[in-house]
């Protein structure tokens, strides 16, 4: 790994993409907020992934449920009882640690005896209605999934697929985690990215390898090293309750490999279950054999904070240029946040600043393009180069009279004079149809 976490949190918050929640009142534990660059770039991620599964196939539709859901849909899919922690105290120093992962029996801060282990449940309550009451307790939902299983009759119904299909959907999801630190890797409350790719039974297997490949791809096409990334396989003592089988996918964070994403064969546990408490069919009619069956579910579940964290982290270089530390971001371009700066060369020239603002307030519209002309050129480039801009466009006493401006490339650093009158469709096509 040739970033370490500390530089990238400290890029997070001076350049605007992460800062921690509530900050000014001594920060919440593990929630964070995404700063006007952070909010680009999580977007972007979004994007991408939504165009990858909904807009480039014919088999997936898209869903937003709301986070929250009638409790019973928590129990039936097994979290009340199975989505718990087992936690121990120490008698002490009266911190809380997971008892998974101690190495021994006796507090790790200060050795103190330990209580005997507790379970917790790791879904945050709330109330719906005006009375705090155990009858109106609910939960924030801990992963998107259930939200598309819940809608299966009426997605089906609405859009007459045919197996196989699948269901998209991106959204927020809380837990409350006892394990933090490492940034945002762990967060009480983040995003999910999950499709659930409905087949029949018989099929289920070939799909699922199809979806751990194809996922695995998908981070390496979009900037993930390939030395970074790679898959695990869930041994049986670790897979969820409703697992068949599970993969990981793996990123090489600071910290060491840790899961990007998890793609598992869910078989027909989620509407099996939810079928028979609810009372509700939750079949298809495979037209072919003239039968009802239940499908069986392959989830590639990804989280949109650990992409974003991913991307970044494999983005990140510095390198010495002219005897300066030049620090890039070469995020892919669809990821990068700002895809065109626009930068008078002389700030004091005030035909060359309207100039300026004019090709600015030209070329916003579809992206995000923005105007610096706070510092020397060099510094100017040097800010842009550490968030990734795609392409600098400088105006310069030269631009007055020939009306061409200098088009800089962030990866080759080459320099282009192209006509202003050509300028918005030049980067058109360089970004080609983002
Ligand atoms: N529906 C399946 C499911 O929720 P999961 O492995 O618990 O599976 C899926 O979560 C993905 O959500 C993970 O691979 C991870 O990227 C992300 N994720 C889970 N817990 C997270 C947390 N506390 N903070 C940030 N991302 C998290």
């Amino acid at each position: 790994m040739s970033v370490d976490m500390n530089t990238i949190i400290s890029l997070c918050k001076r350049r605007g993409f992460i800062f921690q929640s509530s900050e000014i009142y001594g920060g919440l534990g593990s929630v964070w907020d995404y700063g006007p660059l952070g909010t680009e770039l999580k977007n972007n991620v979004k994007r991408l992934w939504w165009k990858s599964m909904v807009y480039q196939r014919d088999d997936i539709e898209g869903l937003d449920a709301a986070i929250l859901m009638h409790p019973n849909v928590w129990k039936t899919s097994g979290h009340v009882a199975g989505f718990k922690d087992m936690l121990v105290d120490c008698k002490s120093c009266k911190k809380r640690f997971r008892q998974d992962l101690l190495k021994e029996k006796k507090c790790p801060e200060c050795k103190g005896e330990l209580t005997e282990p507790r379970s917790f449940n790791l879904m945050f309550k709330t109330f719906v209605g005006a009375l705090e009451s155990g009858a109106n307790e609910v939960y924030l939902r801990p992963e998107t999934a259930q939200g598309i299983f819940v809608n299966f009759k009426n997605i089906l119904a609405g859009s007459r697929k045919k197996l196989p299909f699948g269901v998209a959907q991106i959204g927020k999801a809380f837990r409350n985690e006892i394990t933090t630190g490492n940034f945002t890797f762990r967060s009480r409350e983040f995003e999910q990215m999950e499709l659930e790719y409905f087949t029949r039974p018989e099929e289920s297997d070939k799909w699922f390898k199809y979806w751990v490949n194809e996922r695995f791809e998908w981070y390496k096409r979009f900037g993930i090293k390939k030395e970074n990334i790679k898959l695990r396989e869930h041994g049986k003592e670790e897979l969820a309750h409703y697992a068949k089988s599970c993969y990981d996918i793996e990123f090489r964070f600071p910290m060491g490999w840790s899961e990007l994403e998890g793609i598992a064969h869910r078989s027909d546990f989620d509407l099996r279950e939810h079928s028979k408490i609810s009372g509700q069919k939750l079949s298809y009619f495979d037209e072919e054999t003239k039968k009802e069956i239940i499908p069986h579910v392959v989830e590639p579940s990804g989280g949109v904070d650990r992409a974003v964290l991913a991307f970044l982290m494999d983005a990140y270089s510095a390198e010495k240029v002219r005897g300066e530390k030049r620090a890039l971001l070469s995020f892919h371009k669809a990821l990068a946040p700002v895809k065109v700066a626009v930068l008078p060369l002389l700030r004091n020239r005030p035909e060359i600043v309207k100039l300026a603002k004019e090709i600015h307030k030209d070329l916003m519209g579809d992206y995000k393009v923005s105007y610096d002309a706070t510092a020397s050129i060099g510094r100017l480039y040097r800010r842009q180069d550490e968030i990734g801009t795609l392409y600098c466009v400088t105006v310069d006493v030269e631009s007055l009279d020939d009306k061409k401006v200098t088009v800089r490339d962030r990866d080759t650093m080459k320099q282009e004079r192209i006509g202003v009158d050509r300028l918005k469709e030049y980067i058109r096509v360089k970004l080609n149809g983002l």
